[in-house]
């Protein structure tokens, strides 16, 4: 099939139109900024993801995708197209709808025959009314163009293999004939005939890909429904992780004793620093929006979100206790800037919250992260950073963990505490051995454990 996809170059975008060439689509990503454009049609991706560069040369190669500025030369030829623009948080946490109505005021100009027009990006329930409208100024459902919603639900840092062996894909469209469309350009994925393979060994599973065709709205609700309960499950954590740590047990352990049971799981139970990053929060905002405009009260909701801000105090006050009350001139070194590991994205990161009130509270911060440096740079462009982590340890006070890159498990140790002021940690992830790093001399504290 032909497919387009507006914000082309974006983190979404990027992937559905370079898992979609991948597959056997010709794609033509479009998006305004040329600069991203151009560094992508050079075979440079502008996003860190496992695989992406190879995937991107490779269909770049064999002409299955293409970058453009250009809305008409990715719309016309489409027979599918993908909307994935950015729908970030307005002032009051409602989704910021203009780069969407932007798009399709662009595409309807240039709908010259039948299309799918298919809305990846996270979008309120309602939206798709705002579209239609959008698009039925000059168009006709059902014969020039019918809409579906297909979220995504990618993880950052592992996004190619979360398309080509997602857990589900869903559809939501009330029309038969746009729905044998979407399963047959998602046809290799569901019957699991990909095999693309990134660092990490990826397990393609056996059995179709469960495949959820609904309605539009139900679609939707899915989505915010499921980053929700995720966000949900992390607030209960990190709120049972303050209790273990008052009564003398760890987190660690009972989460893994609670993950047995197969109603709960082991995953996504790690207690830390809670929930960051571009998604997480911006959809728990939007969807509390959604309630509130629908006069329904979401109680849990809301309180999952002020669960999560508290891990920042939380730690806040981890620190303090190794350091005294006044961080006045306390030299912290932060290991960790990304909102996870895996990645270079520090859009709302809490490391970076944190880092904001260590500075605010007078603390000289010295930061250092494998990947991210740059992206903060640019948020915080006077944050002290170190490429090297050794470097970034030099006389401080405490060493604080906020991101959980793996990396920072493997340094030496004895060498972190001799270059230290005083050999002090704060693992706000829970990354560390902690007996390993008491018996060379630190003083660890950690979450949710004493
Ligand atoms: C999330 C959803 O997982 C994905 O399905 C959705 O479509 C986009 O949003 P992502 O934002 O990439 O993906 O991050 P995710 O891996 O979910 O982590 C979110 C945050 O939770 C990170 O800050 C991470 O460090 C934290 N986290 C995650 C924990 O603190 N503990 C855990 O056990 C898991």
């Amino acid at each position: 099939m032909n497919i387009g996809v507006v914000g082309g170059a974006g983190y979404v975008g990027l992937i559905t139109g370079l898992g979609l060439a991948e597959i056997g689509h010709r794609v033509i990503n479009v998006d305004l900024d040329e600069g991203r454009v151009g560094q992508l049609n050079s075979g440079h991706s502008p996003i860190y993801e496992e695989g992406i560069d190879s995937l991107l040369k490779k269909n770049l190669a064999t002409g299955s995708i293409q970058f453009t500025t250009r809305l008409a030369e990715a719309i016309v030829p489409s027979d599918v197209i993908f909307i994935a623009v950015g729908t970030p948080s307005g002032l009051d946490g409602q989704a910021d709808l203009s780069q969407v109505i932007q798009a399709v005021e662009g595409l309807v100009q240039h709908i010259t025959n039948y299309k799918v027009v298919v809305l990846k990006s996270t979008v309120p329930v309602g939206t798709v009314e705002l579209v239609r409208t959008l698009l039925s100024r000059s168009k006709i459902e059902g014969e020039d163009f019918d809409i579906v919603a297909n979220p995504e639900f990618l993880r950052e840092g592992k996004g190619l293999k979360d398309f080509f062996y997602p857990d589900r894909i869903v559809i939501g469209t009330h029309a038969e004939k746009p729905q044998s469309i979407m399963r047959e350009l998602y046809r290799p994925i569901i019957q699991r005939e990909v095999s693309w393979e990134s660092n990490e060994s990826a397990d393609p599973g056996s059995g179709h890909i469960p495949l959820i065709e609904t309605d539009i709205t139900s679609a939707q609700m899915i989505k915010y429904a499921s980053n929700a309960f995720l966000a949900t499950r992390l607030s209960f954590i990190n709120e049972i992780a303050g209790l273990t740590e008052r009564v003398g047990a760890d987190i660690r352990e009972v989460a893994l004793g609670m993950g047995y049971d197969p109603r709960i799981g082991h995953s996504y139970l790690n207690a830390g620093l809670g929930f960051g990053g571009p998604c997480l929060e911006k959809d728990l905002l939007a969807l509390i929006k959604i309630a509130e405009g629908n006069d329904y009260a979401p109680v849990l909701l809301k309180s999952v979100l002020e669960r999560n801000d508290k891990q920042i105090e939380t730690v806040l006050s981890k620190v303090k206790e190794v350091t005294g009350h006044l961080l006045y001139k306390k030299v912290v070194s932060v290991f960790g800037l990304a909102f996870k590991a895996a990645t270079n994205d520090v859009r709302d990161s809490m490391a970076l919250k944190v880092i904001d009130r260590l500075e605010q509270e007078g603390a000289v911060v010295q930061a250092h992260d494998p990947l991210a440096i740059p992206e903060a740079k640019v948020l915080r462009p006077g944050l002290i950073c170190a490429d090297d982590p050794y470097e970034a340890v030099r006389n401080s006070d405490v060493l604080v963990i906020l991101t959980e890159w793996p990396v920072f498990a493997e340094l030496d140790y004895a060498r972190i505490k001799k270059l230290m002021k005083q050999p002090a940690i704060v693992d706000a992830r829970n990354l560390l051995d902690a007996t390993k790093v008491r018996a060379s001399g630190f003083t660890y504290t950690g979450i949710g454990s004493v």
